[in-house]
């Protein structure tokens, strides 16, 4: 029998692809990636032995994911189109990793996703196993068969006996890990629906978000957090903190129409508290450490990056390159910035770093001032001379 290795999330759609890849003739060992989704891991994996799959292997991937993935685009600030941090994204290319070195030690030569032909992440999928084992094959059940809506699926799972819990009256699409998360489809579909609170599943909404601030240092080394309110958490306890901190303070919010890389605009609404307040802070201590000329450059290269990962693009050499230039820029990014939460927002109020640029006694406009003013003159006279009208 073909050996077939599937992301396996425990949903509808890679639950009804375990018994599709199955009726195609395949034996199905399902990959669980934990990236921090949280749910019932042991639940989903008996539902998959249950429709039929020979395996069920569970990767613990979080601790990778924070240190290899959500801080390499920390450090590079990268947001798409001004207002994803990318949760979704980012995770991909680690499972496709996990799926591949999963589909060597069992000498599978299939791999199979549960994505859509409309969506990023079949292209994120993909493109990260064609640049780590281009050998492996890969099969797009949901691409592939005949069932084209969410109720064809649901009477599919339903004829072979696939457990659902997805109800039809809450059909929103829902991807979580420990970055963020996505919710898309269902009413969201219409730009001008707005979504009820019921929807959010980290943050509460702003009206019940306490009314006092709530303040928080965060310790950067390198352009890194080790450390929250002067203790020292590792990755995952840290972002894990702030999810929670910044979620209680309504913190991290988005509604988005995107463009998909497929040409089609899309809209989702995302949850990131952690990478809302990381964002901000990190930011904040580049603008106090990094002189004008590095800031400046780095903003195109948090663009380019933000794409690439959206993109697919995250095993390629334009990426390992980015990291480089990134990682040096990072050699001064140390300190402690002060964050206030308040109402949905993360806001800096406070930065201190060893390596600060900032002189306060080339800034003040009070006592101790020790720029010389007499020499903005003849600066400003050549600066203009372009210019200058004859
Ligand atoms: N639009 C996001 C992206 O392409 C998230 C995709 C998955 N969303 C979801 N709700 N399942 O990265």
């Amino acid at each position: 029998m073909k050996k077939i290795v599937l992301a396996y999330s425990g949903g509808l759609d890679t639950s009804v692809a375990v018994k599709w890849l199955i009726e195609k003739g395949y034996a199905v060992i399902a990959y669980m990636a934990d990236v921090g989704q949280g749910g019932d891991l042991a639940k989903a994996k008996k539902k998959a032995l249950k429709i039929g799959a020979k395996k069920v292997i569970i990767g613990n991937l979080k601790k990778e994911f924070a240190k290899d993935y959500i801080f390499p685009l920390l450090k590079a600030n990268a947001v798409y189109e001004g207002k994803y941090f990318l949760a979704t994204a980012l995770s991909r290319p680690l499972i496709a990793k996990g799926m591949a070195e999963v589909a060597k030690k069992e000498k599978a030569s299939f791999v199979a996703h549960g994505c859509t032909g409309k969506g990023n992440d079949q292209v994120r999928f993909e493109v990260a196993v064609m640049s780590l084992a281009p050998k492996l094959k890969v099969i797009a059940p949901v691409r592939e068969w005949d069932l084209p809506t969410r109720e064809a699926e649901i009477r599919y799972a339903k004829m072979h006996n696939i457990p659902i819990e997805v109800t039809k009256k809450k059909p929103y699409s829902i991807d979580k890990n420990l970055w963020g998360i996505s919710i898309e489809s269902g009413k969201l579909e219409d730009p001008w629906f707005e979504p009820k609170d019921e929807i959010y599943q980290m943050t509460k909404p702003v009206s019940k978000a306490p009314a006092k601030p709530v303040y928080l240092n965060i310790y950067f080394q390198k352009g890194i957090p080790t450390k929250l309110n002067g203790k020292n958490l590792d990755p995952i306890d840290l972002i894990e903190k702030l999810n929670e901190m910044g979620g209680r303070c309504s913190v991290g919010r988005t509604d988005l129409i995107e463009d998909r890389l497929v040409g089609i605009k899309s809209r989702e609404i995302y949850e990131a508290p952690a990478a809302a307040i990381l964002m901000e802070a990190h930011k904040a201590l580049e603008r106090l450490t990094l002189d004008r000329e590095i800031l400046h450059f780095k903003d195109i290269v948090s663009l380019k990056y933000s794409r690439l990962v959206y993109e697919g693009l995250w095993f390629t050499p334009l990426k390992e390159a980015l990291d480089k230039f990134i990682d040096k820029t990072q050699e001064k990014v140390t300190g402690t910035v002060r964050i206030k939460l308040l109402k949905g927002q993360a806001v800096c109020v406070g930065r201190k770093s060893p390596y600060s640029l900032y002189k306060r006694e080339l800034a003040t406009y009070g006592e101790g001032d020790i720029f010389d003013q007499s020499h903005a003159k003849g600066f400003i006279e050549l600066w203009g001379l372009p210019y200058k009208k004859s």
